[in-house]
């Protein structure tokens, strides 16, 4: 059977992960969540201290680099990869709000990006692989046969996202995290190394008021058009 490369771009909290993980758990494809890579040198960059006060230190980041090792592993007993920083599972702080507050900053580093797109590139290198960020469809597989890009309003992200913090445990005001949501949107689509856009060929899916099984059955219809053609 023919595998493909599945692109899914869009804002925060959209649902990209979800729809990401049932495609690649029904396709039996590899899952990246190339945000949690992001996600790691952000967190890196806060425990050595090269973010004060908002302000990156990106000259310290940059040389820092050749020391950031982040990697996924398989954790057989949850059925998921996991995030490793150095080695150290760092799967939970990566969603914390301090680095949720710091990750488009680094993000926006070009040096940061092409350290992980080749990263993001080898991983994809057999497709057979659904990966979902701000650029995948744009930069890292501009050659995917699907590329989806989602979309959904602030205000719905914004909740979903804090019942996700809180179920989890996190104590968090719903005004903080639209704040964090909308300022990220901002500074993911105005930043001028591979920001976010829809590519062209990218369909686009508001799932503001589409349920999940709705979604991913319209999904799915696409995925089985391109493998027909594949
Ligand atoms: O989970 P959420 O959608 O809120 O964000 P994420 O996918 O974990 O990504 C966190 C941040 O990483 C984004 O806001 C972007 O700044 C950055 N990112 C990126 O620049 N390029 C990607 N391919 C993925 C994430």
């Amino acid at each position: 059977m023919k595998k493909i490369t599945i692109a899914i771009d869009g804002f925060s909290s959209t649902g990209k992960s979800t729809l990401a993980k049932q495609l690649a758990q029904k396709l039996q494809y590899v899952y990246v969540d190339s945000g949690a890579m992001y996600r790691a040198v952000a967190l890196y960059a806060l425990e050595h201290k090269l973010i004060d006060d908002n302000v990156l230190n990106t000259e310290k980041l940059i040389a820092s680099l050749p020391y950031i090792n982040v990697a996924f592993q398989y954790n057989n007993s949850l059925k998921a990869s996991e995030l490793y920083l150095n080695e150290v599972n760092v799967n939970t702080e990566i969603r914390s709000m301090i680095v949720s507050n710091a990750v488009s900053i680094v993000a926006s580093v070009p040096e940061v990006r092409k350290q992980l797109v080749a990263l993001q590139q080898q991983m994809g290198a057999k497709k057979g692989i659904v990966m979902d960020g701000r650029d995948i469809g744009t930069v890292v597989f501009p050659d995917a046969e699907l590329k989806l890009f989602m979309t959904a309003s602030a205000h719905t992200r914004a909740q979903r996202r804090y019942e996700e913090l809180v179920s989890g445990g996190t104590t968090v005001s719903f005004d903080a995290v639209l704040e964090n949501i909308t300022s990220r949107d901002h500074l993911d689509s105005t930043r001028e190394d591979s920001p976010l856009f829809k590519a062209k060929d990218a369909i686009e899916i508001d799932n503001s008021s589409l349920s999940l099984e709705d979604q991913f059955e319209k999904v799915l219809a696409l995925v089985n058009s391109k493998l027909a053609i594949a």
